[in-house]
């Protein structure tokens, strides 16, 4: 048995390599997709998992081999709280990356999670469509996912009303605190990017990885209906989280 089709799969030995691989694979397709573009949209996951991630790409060698000022950064999610908070996907990816790379200021489209829910994904929303076009769907050129225990991804929960978006590019998520409020990019958006890289690391993902790879039931979890249309999706894994899956059904690397 292998993965479903479409799907590439890698697991590595631990955090530390998963996130190599990642960054190298950023940069391939950054390097494929800049020259006939001229800029390169991508869209960011909270999370402990893509700290390493975005350290790596804020070190040497990954550093100086990408034109910053070609980048255009957006979040696949956001909570509802100030870009200060300790809380704030912007405030992770500027700690661990921005910070230490030239993307000029105004390529950084971040969720304005200080305003209510609703105006913040309508403001998000707003950005995206004056960004990418009104009246197409946004096409990232990456779009960096984790999975949660539950098997969410972005802000996308199981069960969530956002689920059924078929026309928003954004909308707001109410959660019982202490989750907080939250703003996701909908479906359609995430399965209209070029390349989808999910990144998942640690045994609390195990379960859910083998119910995604190997019970043919994916789309129980909002994680296994990130299923992009044209573009490509490819999940780096480490053995923890790989665990629960039956040898055989992933490719290993
Ligand atoms: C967030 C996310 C979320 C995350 C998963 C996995 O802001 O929390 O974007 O979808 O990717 O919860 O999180 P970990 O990497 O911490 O396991």
């Amino acid at each position: 048995m292998s993965a479903p089709s479409g799907i590439h799969v890698s697991v590595f030995q631990d955090l530390a390599s998963l996130s190599r691989a990642a960054a190298g694979r950023f940069l391939d397709v950054l390097r494929e997709r800049v020259p006939a573009r001229g800029r390169f949209a991508v869209a960011l996951s909270g999370g402990s998992t893509p700290r390493t991630f975005y350290s790596l790409l804020a070190s040497d060698p990954y550093r100086k081999e990408v034109d910053w000022t070609k980048v255009h950064v957006f979040w696949a999610d956001e909570r509802c709280v100030p870009p200060d908070d300790r809380e704030s996907n912007y405030r992770l990816v500027f700690e661990t990356l921005l910070s230490a790379v030239p993307v000029p200021a105004e390529n950084i489209h971040r969720v304005q999670g200080e305003a209510q829910p609703i105006e913040a994904a309508r403001l998000y929303e707003e950005d995206l469509r004056s960004f990418f076009g009104v009246g197409r769907m946004p096409v990232f050129d990456v779009v960096i996912l984790g999975a949660g225990r539950d098997g969410h991804t972005a802000s996308l929960f199981p069960g969530a009303a956002a689920l059924r978006e078929r026309t928003r590019l954004a909308v707001p998520v109410y959660l019982d605190a202490p989750q907080l409020n939250r703003v996701t990019l909908t479906l359609p958006v995430l399965n209209h990017a070029a390349h989808v890289l999910v990144l998942a690391s640690g045994e609390a993902k195990a379960d859910v990885v083998r119910v995604i790879f190997e019970e043919g039931n994916a789309k129980q979890y909002p994680a296994g209906l990130v299923r992009p249309v044209s573009g490509a999706l490819e999940w780096f894994l480490d053995r923890d989280a790989a665990s629960l899956v039956r040898s055989g059904a992933l490719m290993r690397s």
